[in-house]
Protein backbone atom coordinates (compact mmCIF):
# COMPACT_ATOMS: atom_id res chain seq x y z
CA UNK A 1 0.00 0.00 0.00
CA UNK A 2 1.17 3.45 -0.54
CA UNK A 3 2.56 5.13 1.94
CA UNK A 4 0.54 8.48 2.82
CA UNK A 5 3.65 10.48 4.88
CA UNK A 6 6.52 9.07 1.59
CA UNK A 7 7.36 12.56 0.20
CA UNK A 8 6.76 12.22 -3.16
CA UNK A 9 7.94 15.79 -4.41
CA UNK A 10 9.98 18.68 -3.27
CA UNK A 11 10.48 22.50 -5.40
CA UNK A 12 11.47 25.14 -4.61
CA UNK A 13 10.64 28.70 -6.71
CA UNK A 14 12.09 32.50 -6.00
CA UNK A 15 9.80 35.05 -4.99
CA UNK A 16 9.49 38.32 -3.47
CA UNK A 17 9.20 39.39 0.28
CA UNK A 18 7.65 42.19 1.68
CA UNK A 19 10.98 44.42 0.88
CA UNK A 20 10.69 43.47 -2.61
CA UNK A 21 13.46 41.17 -2.40
CA UNK A 22 13.69 38.06 -3.38
CA UNK A 23 13.65 34.79 -1.10
CA UNK A 24 13.23 31.18 -1.37
CA UNK A 25 9.69 29.22 -1.45
CA UNK A 26 9.71 25.67 -0.92
CA UNK A 27 6.87 23.10 -1.75
CA UNK A 28 7.38 19.43 -0.41
CA UNK A 29 4.77 16.72 -1.33
CA UNK A 30 3.04 13.62 -0.32
CA UNK A 31 0.46 11.58 -1.60
CA UNK A 32 -2.05 13.37 0.43
CA UNK A 33 -0.83 16.87 1.17
CA UNK A 34 1.89 19.72 0.12
CA UNK A 35 3.62 21.87 2.74
CA UNK A 36 4.45 25.38 1.69
CA UNK A 37 6.94 27.40 3.66
CA UNK A 38 8.38 30.85 2.81
CA UNK A 39 11.97 32.13 3.65
CA UNK A 40 12.26 35.48 5.94
CA UNK A 41 15.41 38.09 6.09
CA UNK A 42 16.57 40.53 8.87
CA UNK A 43 18.37 43.83 8.05
CA UNK A 44 20.08 44.47 11.41
CA UNK A 45 21.18 41.27 11.04
CA UNK A 46 23.70 39.25 13.82
CA UNK A 47 27.73 38.32 12.93
CA UNK A 48 27.04 34.94 13.97
CA UNK A 49 23.68 33.88 11.96
CA UNK A 50 23.40 31.13 9.71
CA UNK A 51 24.00 32.46 6.21
CA UNK A 52 22.18 33.60 3.80
CA UNK A 53 22.86 32.46 0.25
CA UNK A 54 22.37 35.36 -2.06
CA UNK A 55 23.65 35.23 -5.75
CA UNK A 56 25.45 38.29 -5.77
CA UNK A 57 26.28 39.50 -9.71
CA UNK A 58 23.63 42.44 -11.43
CA UNK A 59 20.20 40.69 -11.00
CA UNK A 60 17.91 41.57 -8.08
CA UNK A 61 21.17 43.75 -7.24
CA UNK A 62 23.07 40.70 -6.55
CA UNK A 63 20.39 39.47 -3.79
CA UNK A 64 18.89 36.50 -6.29
CA UNK A 65 18.38 33.33 -4.51
CA UNK A 66 18.60 31.37 -7.35
CA UNK A 67 21.87 29.34 -6.15
CA UNK A 68 19.47 28.29 -3.39
CA UNK A 69 17.17 27.79 -5.08
CA UNK A 70 18.92 25.15 -7.15
CA UNK A 71 20.39 23.75 -4.29
CA UNK A 72 16.87 22.31 -3.03
CA UNK A 73 15.62 21.21 -6.30
CA UNK A 74 18.52 19.55 -7.22
CA UNK A 75 20.98 18.23 -3.60
CA UNK A 76 18.20 17.93 -0.90
CA UNK A 77 15.36 17.24 -2.93
CA UNK A 78 17.06 13.62 -4.47
CA UNK A 79 18.53 13.06 -0.88
CA UNK A 80 15.23 13.43 1.05
CA UNK A 81 12.41 12.27 -2.01
CA UNK A 82 11.35 9.10 -0.43
CA UNK A 83 12.05 9.63 3.53
CA UNK A 84 8.69 10.12 5.61
CA UNK A 85 7.78 13.26 6.30
CA UNK A 86 6.88 13.26 9.91
CA UNK A 87 11.12 12.29 10.06
CA UNK A 88 11.53 16.10 10.59
CA UNK A 89 14.78 15.26 12.79
CA UNK A 90 16.27 13.02 10.52
CA UNK A 91 15.36 15.21 7.55
CA UNK A 92 17.30 18.27 9.17
CA UNK A 93 19.67 16.00 9.82
CA UNK A 94 20.62 15.17 6.50
CA UNK A 95 20.27 18.31 5.50
CA UNK A 96 23.10 19.67 7.83
CA UNK A 97 25.47 16.73 7.11
CA UNK A 98 24.67 17.72 3.30
CA UNK A 99 26.23 20.93 3.92
CA UNK A 100 29.07 20.40 6.15
CA UNK A 101 29.37 23.58 7.11
CA UNK A 102 29.30 25.19 10.69
CA UNK A 103 26.84 28.16 9.44
CA UNK A 104 25.39 26.47 6.25
CA UNK A 105 26.93 28.38 3.93
CA UNK A 106 27.60 25.28 1.72
CA UNK A 107 23.53 24.83 0.69
CA UNK A 108 22.40 28.35 2.58
CA UNK A 109 20.46 28.45 5.33
CA UNK A 110 17.63 30.01 3.52
CA UNK A 111 17.79 26.31 1.44
CA UNK A 112 17.77 24.58 4.02
CA UNK A 113 14.93 26.47 6.39
CA UNK A 114 12.34 26.39 3.80
CA UNK A 115 12.72 22.60 3.41
CA UNK A 116 12.79 22.19 7.18
CA UNK A 117 9.16 24.43 7.29
CA UNK A 118 7.86 22.42 4.45
CA UNK A 119 8.49 19.51 5.64
CA UNK A 120 6.18 20.27 8.98
CA UNK A 121 3.85 21.59 7.38
CA UNK A 122 3.17 18.91 4.74
CA UNK A 123 3.60 16.54 7.88
CA UNK A 124 0.55 18.50 9.67
CA UNK A 125 -1.66 18.54 6.62
CA UNK A 126 -0.96 14.70 5.72
CA UNK A 127 -1.99 14.09 9.70
CA UNK A 128 -5.05 16.35 9.06
CA UNK A 129 -3.47 18.60 12.59
CA UNK A 130 -2.90 22.14 13.53
CA UNK A 131 0.68 22.95 12.63
CA UNK A 132 1.07 24.29 15.90
CA UNK A 133 -0.45 20.73 17.67
CA UNK A 134 1.82 18.89 15.42
CA UNK A 135 4.90 20.30 16.58
CA UNK A 136 3.82 21.40 20.14
CA UNK A 137 1.87 18.01 20.82
CA UNK A 138 -1.66 17.74 22.65
CA UNK A 139 -0.34 20.04 25.23
CA UNK A 140 -0.10 23.00 23.34
CA UNK A 141 -2.67 25.81 24.51
CA UNK A 142 -0.86 29.01 25.32
CA UNK A 143 -1.40 31.89 23.43
CA UNK A 144 1.54 34.52 22.83
CA UNK A 145 1.24 38.15 24.04
CA UNK A 146 1.70 40.71 21.51
CA UNK A 147 5.20 42.76 21.14
CA UNK A 148 3.97 45.22 18.71
CA UNK A 149 6.42 47.50 17.09
CA UNK A 150 5.14 50.68 16.86
CA UNK A 151 7.40 53.19 16.07
CA UNK A 152 10.36 52.47 13.83
CA UNK A 153 13.90 53.32 13.74
CA UNK A 154 17.49 52.24 13.24
CA UNK A 155 18.05 49.83 9.73
CA UNK A 156 14.33 49.82 9.30
CA UNK A 157 13.08 52.98 9.04
CA UNK A 158 14.56 56.66 7.39
CA UNK A 159 14.34 58.70 10.41
CA UNK A 160 16.98 59.70 12.37
CA UNK A 161 16.06 57.34 15.66
CA UNK A 162 18.78 55.26 16.52
CA UNK A 163 16.83 53.05 18.45
CA UNK A 164 15.33 50.49 16.09
CA UNK A 165 12.08 49.03 17.79
CA UNK A 166 9.78 51.07 20.39
CA UNK A 167 6.72 47.96 20.87
CA UNK A 168 3.52 47.80 23.02
CA UNK A 169 2.39 44.83 24.77
CA UNK A 170 -1.19 44.44 25.69
CA UNK A 171 -0.37 42.65 29.34
CA UNK A 172 -3.49 43.55 31.12
CA UNK A 173 -5.77 41.71 28.62
CA UNK A 174 -7.30 38.20 28.82
CA UNK A 175 -7.29 37.19 25.25
CA UNK A 176 -5.16 37.20 22.43
CA UNK A 177 -8.47 38.64 20.39
CA UNK A 178 -8.88 40.79 22.91
CA UNK A 179 -5.02 42.16 23.36
CA UNK A 180 -4.71 42.81 19.50
CA UNK A 181 -7.26 44.85 19.70
CA UNK A 182 -5.66 47.16 21.90
CA UNK A 183 -3.17 47.37 19.86
CA UNK A 184 -4.75 48.02 16.65
CA UNK A 185 -6.83 50.85 18.18
CA UNK A 186 -3.84 52.13 19.88
CA UNK A 187 -1.82 52.07 16.79
CA UNK A 188 -4.86 54.25 15.17
CA UNK A 189 -4.83 56.67 17.59
CA UNK A 190 -0.76 57.24 17.67
CA UNK A 191 -1.33 57.81 13.71
CA UNK A 192 -3.45 61.07 14.69
CA UNK A 193 -1.03 61.87 17.60
CA UNK A 194 1.90 62.01 15.31
CA UNK A 195 -0.39 63.53 12.21
CA UNK A 196 -0.89 66.35 14.86
CA UNK A 197 2.83 66.79 15.92
CA UNK A 198 4.68 66.41 12.75
CA UNK A 199 2.51 66.42 10.11
CA UNK A 200 0.80 64.21 7.68
CA UNK A 201 3.77 63.41 5.97
CA UNK A 202 5.02 61.99 9.61
CA UNK A 203 2.69 59.37 9.44
CA UNK A 204 4.70 56.54 6.77
CA UNK A 205 5.96 53.87 7.86
CA UNK A 206 9.07 51.36 8.37
CA UNK A 207 10.07 47.89 7.35
CA UNK A 208 7.20 46.29 10.39
CA UNK A 209 4.98 48.60 9.64
CA UNK A 210 5.25 51.24 12.71
CA UNK A 211 5.41 54.83 12.14
CA UNK A 212 8.68 56.27 11.69
CA UNK A 213 8.50 59.95 12.61
CA UNK A 214 11.40 62.67 12.40
CA UNK A 215 12.31 61.71 16.11
CA UNK A 216 16.01 61.45 17.62
CA UNK A 217 15.92 60.86 21.18
CA UNK A 218 15.03 57.74 22.69
CA UNK A 219 12.47 58.89 24.66
CA UNK A 220 10.46 61.05 22.75
CA UNK A 221 8.37 57.67 21.10
CA UNK A 222 7.14 56.61 24.72
CA UNK A 223 5.78 59.90 24.98
CA UNK A 224 4.09 60.35 22.25
CA UNK A 225 2.89 56.15 22.72
CA UNK A 226 1.57 57.50 26.28
CA UNK A 227 -0.43 60.15 25.00
CA UNK A 228 -1.67 57.20 22.53
CA UNK A 229 -2.32 54.75 25.18
CA UNK A 230 -4.28 57.31 27.07
CA UNK A 231 -6.11 58.60 24.38
CA UNK A 232 -7.41 55.02 23.56
CA UNK A 233 -8.79 54.67 26.63
CA UNK A 234 -5.85 52.52 28.53
CA UNK A 235 -3.26 52.53 31.70
CA UNK A 236 0.08 52.93 30.40
CA UNK A 237 2.10 49.66 32.60
CA UNK A 238 -0.65 48.13 33.92
CA UNK A 239 -2.94 47.65 30.59
CA UNK A 240 -0.50 48.27 27.47
CA UNK A 241 3.18 47.87 29.14
CA UNK A 242 6.42 48.59 26.53
CA UNK A 243 9.33 46.77 25.18
CA UNK A 244 11.86 47.93 23.27
CA UNK A 245 14.99 46.54 20.82
CA UNK A 246 17.59 49.10 20.36
CA UNK A 247 19.93 46.45 18.16
CA UNK A 248 22.53 48.37 19.44
CA UNK A 249 25.15 46.28 17.39
CA UNK A 250 23.56 48.85 14.42
CA UNK A 251 25.12 52.02 16.39
CA UNK A 252 28.19 50.38 18.32
CA UNK A 253 31.37 51.96 16.36
CA UNK A 254 34.08 49.33 17.01
CA UNK A 255 36.27 51.62 15.56
CA UNK A 256 35.88 54.11 18.49
CA UNK A 257 34.65 51.22 20.97
CA UNK A 258 31.49 53.24 21.96
CA UNK A 259 27.85 53.40 21.28
CA UNK A 260 26.50 57.05 19.40
CA UNK A 261 23.06 57.37 20.01
CA UNK A 262 21.43 61.01 18.51
CA UNK A 263 25.03 62.16 17.74
CA UNK A 264 25.99 61.59 21.30
CA UNK A 265 29.01 58.80 22.35
CA UNK A 266 28.05 56.37 25.04
CA UNK A 267 30.43 53.80 26.83
CA UNK A 268 28.83 50.75 28.02
CA UNK A 269 28.07 51.85 31.39
CA UNK A 270 27.09 55.28 30.28
CA UNK A 271 24.40 53.49 27.67
CA UNK A 272 23.41 51.35 30.79
CA UNK A 273 22.23 54.56 32.87
CA UNK A 274 20.52 55.70 30.05
CA UNK A 275 18.35 52.36 29.75
CA UNK A 276 18.09 52.56 33.69
CA UNK A 277 16.41 56.63 33.16
CA UNK A 278 14.39 55.17 30.58
CA UNK A 279 13.38 52.03 32.64
CA UNK A 280 12.38 54.52 35.89
CA UNK A 281 10.49 56.97 34.01
CA UNK A 282 8.40 54.76 31.18
CA UNK A 283 6.70 51.22 31.90
CA UNK A 284 8.95 49.05 29.88
CA UNK A 285 9.10 45.64 31.12
CA UNK A 286 11.17 44.14 28.12
CA UNK A 287 14.91 45.12 26.69
CA UNK A 288 16.40 43.40 23.53
CA UNK A 289 20.01 43.82 22.61
CA UNK A 290 21.15 46.35 24.80
CA UNK A 291 24.45 46.11 23.92
CA UNK A 292 26.18 44.79 20.51
CA UNK A 293 26.91 41.29 19.82
CA UNK A 294 29.72 40.83 21.32
CA UNK A 295 29.64 42.83 24.74
CA UNK A 296 29.14 39.81 27.00
CA UNK A 297 30.32 41.73 29.84
CA UNK A 298 27.86 44.83 29.62
CA UNK A 299 24.95 41.73 28.90
CA UNK A 300 25.92 40.09 32.12
CA UNK A 301 25.97 43.49 34.35
CA UNK A 302 22.35 45.12 32.75
CA UNK A 303 20.83 41.19 34.23
CA UNK A 304 22.37 41.32 37.38
CA UNK A 305 21.11 45.46 38.26
CA UNK A 306 17.94 45.06 36.00
CA UNK A 307 17.03 41.37 35.45
CA UNK A 308 14.69 40.78 38.51
CA UNK A 309 12.55 44.05 37.41
CA UNK A 310 12.53 43.57 33.80
CA UNK A 311 13.38 40.95 30.79
CA UNK A 312 16.49 41.25 28.98
CA UNK A 313 16.44 39.68 25.29
CA UNK A 314 19.64 38.47 23.53
CA UNK A 315 18.89 38.30 19.84
CA UNK A 316 22.44 39.37 17.72
CA UNK A 317 24.03 37.68 20.92
CA UNK A 318 22.82 34.55 20.71
CA UNK A 319 21.46 34.41 17.33
CA UNK A 320 19.03 31.73 17.97
CA UNK A 321 21.65 29.08 18.04
CA UNK A 322 22.13 26.49 21.35
CA UNK A 323 26.21 27.08 21.86
CA UNK A 324 25.91 30.80 21.98
CA UNK A 325 23.02 30.31 24.27
CA UNK A 326 24.69 27.75 26.47
CA UNK A 327 27.68 30.69 26.99
CA UNK A 328 24.83 33.07 27.46
CA UNK A 329 23.46 30.77 30.46
CA UNK A 330 26.71 30.57 31.84
CA UNK A 331 27.87 34.16 32.00
CA UNK A 332 24.18 35.14 32.92
CA UNK A 333 24.25 37.48 30.35
CA UNK A 334 20.31 37.63 29.52
CA UNK A 335 17.10 35.72 30.98
CA UNK A 336 15.43 35.84 27.76
CA UNK A 337 15.91 34.60 23.93
CA UNK A 338 14.69 35.63 20.72
CA UNK A 339 13.81 32.96 18.82
CA UNK A 340 14.37 33.42 14.93
CA UNK A 341 13.91 30.39 12.88
CA UNK A 342 16.24 31.59 10.16
CA UNK A 343 18.58 32.45 12.54
CA UNK A 344 19.65 29.17 12.71
CA UNK A 345 18.25 27.19 9.58
CA UNK A 346 16.14 24.30 11.01
CA UNK A 347 12.87 23.80 12.74
CA UNK A 348 14.77 21.17 14.77
CA UNK A 349 17.95 23.43 15.88
CA UNK A 350 15.09 26.43 17.20
CA UNK A 351 13.46 23.36 19.22
CA UNK A 352 16.61 22.74 20.44
CA UNK A 353 17.68 26.29 21.20
CA UNK A 354 13.72 27.37 23.12
CA UNK A 355 14.76 23.65 25.33
CA UNK A 356 17.97 25.30 25.98
CA UNK A 357 16.73 28.43 27.25
CA UNK A 358 13.62 27.41 28.82
CA UNK A 359 15.77 24.89 31.27
CA UNK A 360 17.80 27.83 32.47
CA UNK A 361 14.21 29.58 33.23
CA UNK A 362 14.52 31.83 30.61
CA UNK A 363 11.83 33.62 28.98
CA UNK A 364 11.87 32.76 25.27
CA UNK A 365 10.34 35.37 22.48
CA UNK A 366 9.38 33.98 18.78
CA UNK A 367 10.09 36.44 16.45
CA UNK A 368 9.55 37.87 12.75
CA UNK A 369 12.40 39.35 10.56
CA UNK A 370 12.14 42.83 9.40
CA UNK A 371 12.31 41.52 5.39
CA UNK A 372 9.14 39.30 5.75
CA UNK A 373 6.42 36.98 3.86
CA UNK A 374 2.16 36.16 4.17
CA UNK A 375 3.98 32.64 5.73
CA UNK A 376 2.35 32.44 8.92
CA UNK A 377 4.73 29.88 10.32
CA UNK A 378 5.96 31.45 13.76
CA UNK A 379 2.48 32.19 14.99
CA UNK A 380 1.90 28.47 15.14
CA UNK A 381 5.40 27.94 16.33
CA UNK A 382 4.87 30.06 19.24
CA UNK A 383 1.77 28.26 20.51
CA UNK A 384 3.87 25.21 19.63
CA UNK A 385 6.45 25.79 22.10
CA UNK A 386 4.05 27.52 24.69
CA UNK A 387 6.52 30.76 24.43
CA UNK A 388 3.81 33.53 25.57
CA UNK A 389 5.42 35.94 23.46
CA UNK A 390 5.54 36.94 19.70
CA UNK A 391 6.71 39.82 18.49
CA UNK A 392 5.89 40.37 14.93
CA UNK A 393 5.63 44.15 13.54
CA UNK A 394 2.46 46.69 14.16
CA UNK A 395 -0.41 45.40 13.60
CA UNK A 396 -0.70 47.16 9.76
CA UNK A 397 0.99 45.20 6.45
CA UNK A 398 -0.20 41.52 5.76
CA UNK A 399 3.30 39.93 6.36
CA UNK A 400 2.66 41.41 9.92
CA UNK A 401 -1.28 40.98 10.19
CA UNK A 402 -0.72 37.06 8.48
CA UNK A 403 0.56 35.61 11.96
CA UNK A 404 -2.27 37.68 13.96
CA UNK A 405 -4.35 36.51 12.08
CA UNK A 406 -3.41 33.32 12.30
CA UNK A 407 -3.18 33.56 15.94
CA UNK A 408 -6.64 34.64 16.04
CA UNK A 409 -7.47 31.46 14.39
CA UNK A 410 -5.65 29.54 16.76
CA UNK A 411 -7.61 31.19 19.60
CA UNK A 412 -10.91 30.37 18.53
CA UNK A 413 -9.86 26.80 18.04
CA UNK A 414 -8.87 26.34 21.66
CA UNK A 415 -11.80 27.99 22.45
CA UNK A 416 -12.06 26.64 26.48
CA UNK A 417 -8.49 25.67 26.48
CA UNK A 418 -6.19 28.25 25.15
CA UNK A 419 -4.68 30.65 27.94
CA UNK A 420 -3.31 34.19 27.52
CA UNK A 421 -0.76 34.82 30.15
CA UNK A 422 -0.78 39.03 29.97
CA UNK A 423 1.48 39.85 32.82
CA UNK A 424 2.81 36.31 33.03
CA UNK A 425 4.46 36.52 29.35
CA UNK A 426 7.75 35.52 31.10
CA UNK A 427 6.50 32.05 32.32
CA UNK A 428 3.01 31.73 31.64
CA UNK A 429 3.75 28.62 34.20
CA UNK A 430 5.20 29.94 37.22
P1 LIG B 1 15.98 42.18 11.63
O1 LIG B 1 15.45 42.97 12.90
O2 LIG B 1 14.99 41.19 11.23
O3 LIG B 1 16.19 43.29 10.63
O4 LIG B 1 17.29 41.56 12.04
C1 LIG B 1 14.69 42.39 13.92
C2 LIG B 1 15.37 42.48 15.27
O5 LIG B 1 16.46 43.06 15.41
O6 LIG B 1 14.83 41.97 16.24
ZN1 LIG C 1 16.52 42.47 17.67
Amino acid sequence: MENPFEITGVYAREILDSRGNPTVEVEVYTPVSMGRAKVPSGASTGTHEALELRDGGSRFHGKGVRRAVENVNKIIAPEIVGMDVTWQRDIDTIMLELDGTENKSNLGANAILGVSLAVARAASEALGMPLYQYIGGTNAYVMPVPMSNVINGGVHAGNELDFQEFMIMPVGADSFREGIRWVSETYHILKGVIAEKYGKDAVNIGDEGGFAPPLKEPHEPFELLIEAIEEAGYKPGDEIAFAMDPASSEFFHPDIGKYVVNDKEYDGGELLELYKDLISKYPIVSLEDPFHEEDWENFALITKELGDKIQIVGDDIFVTNPKRIRKGINMRAANALLLKVNQIGTLSEAIDAAYTAYRAGWGIVVSHRSGETDDPFIADLAVALNTGQIKTGAPARMDRNSKYNQLIRIEEELEGIAVYPGRKFRNPFL
